[in-house]
C-alpha cells in the first residue's frame, strides 16, 4: 500500500525505501529516526503525510511520530533551502567569533534565524540557522553546511562560503568532502551512503593533540578489567566511606560480619594497579 492516511502518495520507490529502514531493526519503531530523514529528503521538510506514512508503516500514532518530528532539531517542520547553513553559538564558538559569524550572515543574507534566502531563479537557496555545540570546539568557531564541518571561520569566510554556494560552485568542507544538497544528505542519513563517507580526515591535527600527548608521556587508558562491570553494585567500587572504615576496624563483632563483603572491593583497590595484592585478587576474578 502507498496510500497514506490522508489520501497523500509516496512513489513506489520511497514506500519501498521506507519498508526497507524498517527491516534493518529488531523493533519496527527503532525505524523512525532514519525514516524521518528519508521523508525530509524526498519532502524538504517533515510534512503530514511524512508522518502519517511513518506511522501506518510502524503501527504508531501519528502523535507518537510527531512528537519524536518535533523534539530533535534535526528534523524541520517548515521547507529547508538547498543548502543548510548553521553557525555555532555554542559558548566556545560564541567567544570565539561565532556570534558575530552569525550576525554578518543574518545581514548578509537578509534573514534570521531558521529562515530562507528567495529563490532568485539564478542560485541556490540557504536556510540559516544558529547551532549548539557541534562537537568540534578545538575547530572554534565552527560552521557547518548540510552537516558537513567549516572549521576556524570570520565573518569574512563565512560570507565568501554562502556567497559560492547560492553562485551554485563546487563547495567542499575545509576537511575535504565536496558538500551536497541538503535533501542528499538527509538520504545518506537515512542510511543510503554515497559512497563518499572516506573522503577527507577521520581527525585532524587538534582533534588528535591529547592521543598524541598520552603517546608522548607513555600514558595508557584505564584497564577494562578493573572497570565497574553491567549489574555490578556501584557501591562495591566506591572508598570506604568513615562509616565502613569503622566497621571494618570493628571486624569480628556480630554487627560488622554482614558488612564485610561491601568493604573488601575497597580494600582490593588499595593496592593499587601494578601491586602483588591488586594482581592477585584481579587474576582471580
Ligand atoms: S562550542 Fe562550537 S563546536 Fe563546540
Amino acid at each position: 500500500m502507498t496510500e497514506a492516511v490522508d489520501g497523500a502518495r509516496f512513489d513506489e520507490k520511497t514506500y519501498a525505501e521506507l519498508q526497507e529502514i524498517v527491516a534493518r531493526y529488531p523493533q519496527p519503531r527503532s525505524a523512525l529516526l532514519p525514516m524521518l530523514h528519508l521523508v525530509q529528503s524526498v519532502e524538504g521538510r517533515v510534512t503530514a503525510r511524512g508522518i502519517e506514512t511513518c506511522a501506518s508503516i510502524l503501527g504508531i500514532s501519528a502523535a507518537d511520530v510527531s512528537g519524536v518530528a518535533t523534539f530533535y532539531t534535526m528534523y524541520k517542520r517548515r521547507p529547508v533551502g538547498d543548502y543548510h547553513v548553521g553557525v555555532c553559538t555554542n559558548t566556545l564558538c560564541a567567544v570565539m567569533g561565532g556570534d558575530e559569524i552569525f550576525e554578518r550572515l543574518k545581514d548578509h543574507l537578509g534573514v534570521g534565524n531558521d529562515e530562507t534566502t528567495a529563490d532568485e531563479g539564478t542560485g541556490k537557496t540557504i536556510t540559516l540557522e544558529h547551532l549548539e555545540c557541534n562537537a568540534a570546539c578545538d575547530y572554534a568557531p565552527v560552521m557547518m553546511v548540510n552537516w558537513e564541518f567549516m572549521d576556524n571561520m570570520t565573518p569574512g569566510s563565512a560570507t565568501d562560503l554562502v556567497d559560492d554556494l547560492r553562485a551554485g560552485k563546487q563547495v567542499r568542507s575545509t576537511r575535504g568532502p565536496r558538500v551536497c544538497s541538503w535533501r542528499e544528505a538527509e538520504r545518506i542519513l537515512a542510511g543510503f551512503p554515497d559512497d563518499r563517507a572516506d573522503e577527507g580526515p577521520a581527525g585532524g591535527p587538534p582533534t588528535m593533540l591529547g592521543l598524541q600527548i598520552a603517546r608522548e608521556n607513555g600514558w595508557t587508558a584505564p584497564d577494562p578489567q578493573r572497570q565497574p562491570q553491567p549489574g555490578q553494585d556501584a557501591a562495591e567500587q566506591r572508598e570506604p566511606g568513615p562509616t565502613q572504615k569503622q566497621a571494618t576496624e570493628d571486624a569480628g563483632t556480630p554487627e560488622a560480619e554482614g558488612d564485610v563483603a561491601v568493604d573488601e572491593a575497597p580494600v582490593e583497590r588499595k593496592g593499587g594497579k601494578g601491586s602483588a595484592e591488586a594482581d592477585g585478587k584481579d587474576a582471580s576474578r
